[in-house]
């Protein structure tokens, strides 16, 4: 008789003995991609490898400092691991995100978005006696002033940069209002100004290289030139930080920016496939999908369909197109919460009950926040797992 559907798979080994190995921490060799549990995040190793090293080799070659954004992976083991290939340090999103970072021995911190309101202003400053290189955003006057004031009382100095609106969502707006919250924050004595931070991102996601090159430019050159003015006005301003995965080849030759930020380049999602490469046409493929979600098919109700078991809860779904399979031949559609559909384009359904499938996520950001830890792999192996410490921290 042949074997229930539900055992297929390569492995003979009870979920004990795998339970063991992953509880050791040694899982080199030990564990099959295909005896995780699923819905399951995992990282290829040799594609992530070749995103990282292909975008420090691009910010040296171009001498631009780099510091990945880490609200991308909220993973310290891989903010080390870019640091080791090159990287200064890692972006935060949040100052519990790098709060979480700073825990885990990364150092080089950027906090990208203001620490507004006196419990928080308390935490930068305990992160700063954790992690004194930190730099933190500003975009306002008496946000600058109470920073200021909470590094005095705790006798300590913070590092700061201005947020500078240039895409519509946080920041001082360029010119003036930003040369006078630098004059500002050079007179405070428990500051010190780094520069700029300028994030374009409606500039990032524009489709097609040339029109998101003229975008990019656009959104940077009032950056550039409330530097410049800074420097002029005898307001010392050595750093201006910017770019991301979609303008990274762009904004390093634009000159004023001495730093790239990008974040989605380690993974790339298909959101950032479909903006068009410099040389790769419509398909932007200038780094590979290192990120997926492994699930099994669960079900198999006709010929025609399989429902696998990773819907909503298994992958982030604020894009306007469906997840891809690393599959010829098939289409995904949500189906609720935990449930998915995968359909046959052409011809007969070879999926059966047990097979494992991986799903490219839409939008790479917020679907590693739904995990608590990732699989490393290489080839059919895990490699090791390492945990999504500051999954949920958007505090
Ligand atoms: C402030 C800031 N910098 C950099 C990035 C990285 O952008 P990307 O993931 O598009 O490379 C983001 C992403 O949202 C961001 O918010």
């Amino acid at each position: 008789m042949a074997a229930p559907a539900v055992l297929r798979g390569a492995t003979t080994r009870s979920w004990a003995e795998i339970e063991k190995i992953m509880a050791s921490g040694n899982v080199k060799g030990r564990i099959a991609k295909d005896e995780v549990p699923t819905p399951a995040l995992m990282l290829d190793l040799d594609l992530f490898e070749a995103n990282v090293k292909k975008m420090v080799a691009h910010a040296k070659a171009n001498n631009r400092a780099l510091r990945p954004h880490g609200k991308t992976h909220k993973c310290p083991e891989i903010a080390k691991y870019i640091v080791k290939q090159g990287a200064l340090g890692a972006c935060a999103a949040k100052l519990s995100e790098a709060e979480v970072f700073a825990a885990h021995g990364v150092r080089g911190l950027l906090v990208t978005t203001a620490v507004v309101g006196k419990h928080k202003i308390e935490r930068a400053v305990r992160l700063a006696g954790v992690a004194p290189d930190t730099i933190f955003c500003v975009d306002n006057a008496q946000n600058a002033q109470d920073l200021n004031d909470a590094a005095g009382a705790a006798k300590r100095k913070l590092w700061v940069a201005i947020d500078l609106c240039v895409s519509g969502r946080t920041g001082i707006m360029p010119g003036a209002p930003a040369v006078a919250l630098g004059e500002q924050i050079a007179k405070l004595g428990n500051l010190r100004f780094k520069g700029i931070q300028a994030y374009a991102g409606g500039a990032s996601h524009t489709k097609g290289w040339e029109k998101r090159k003229a975008a990019s430019i656009a959104a940077m050159t009032p950056a550039i030139e409330t530097r410049a003015e800074l420097n002029k006005r005898g307001v010392e301003t050595p750093w201006l930080s910017g770019g991301s995965t979609g303008t990274y080849n762009i904004d390093s030759g634009i000159d004023g920016i001495t730093e790239l930020q990008p974040g989605s380049f380690m993974f790339m999602d298909t959101d950032y496939n479909l903006i068009g490469g410099k040389e790769t046409g419509e398909n932007y493929a200038d780094f590979g999908n290192a990120l997926t979600i492994q699930a099994t098919v669960v079900s198999r109700p006709t010929d025609a369909h399989v429902i696998i078991d990773s819907g909503y809860k298994a992958m982030a779904t604020d894009r306007p197109f469906v997840p891809l399979l690393k599959m010829a031949g098939v289409k995904f559609a949500f189906n609720g919460d935990e449930h998915a559909k995968v359909t046959s384009t052409e011809g007969a359904l070879k999926l059966q009950v047990g097979d494992r499938v991986e799903v490219i996520a839409p939008h790479c950001d917020p679907t590693v926040n739904l995990y608590d830890r990732i699989y490393c792999t290489r080839g059919g192996q895990v490699e090791a797992v390492w945990a999504i410490a500051a999954r949920g921290m958007a505090q």
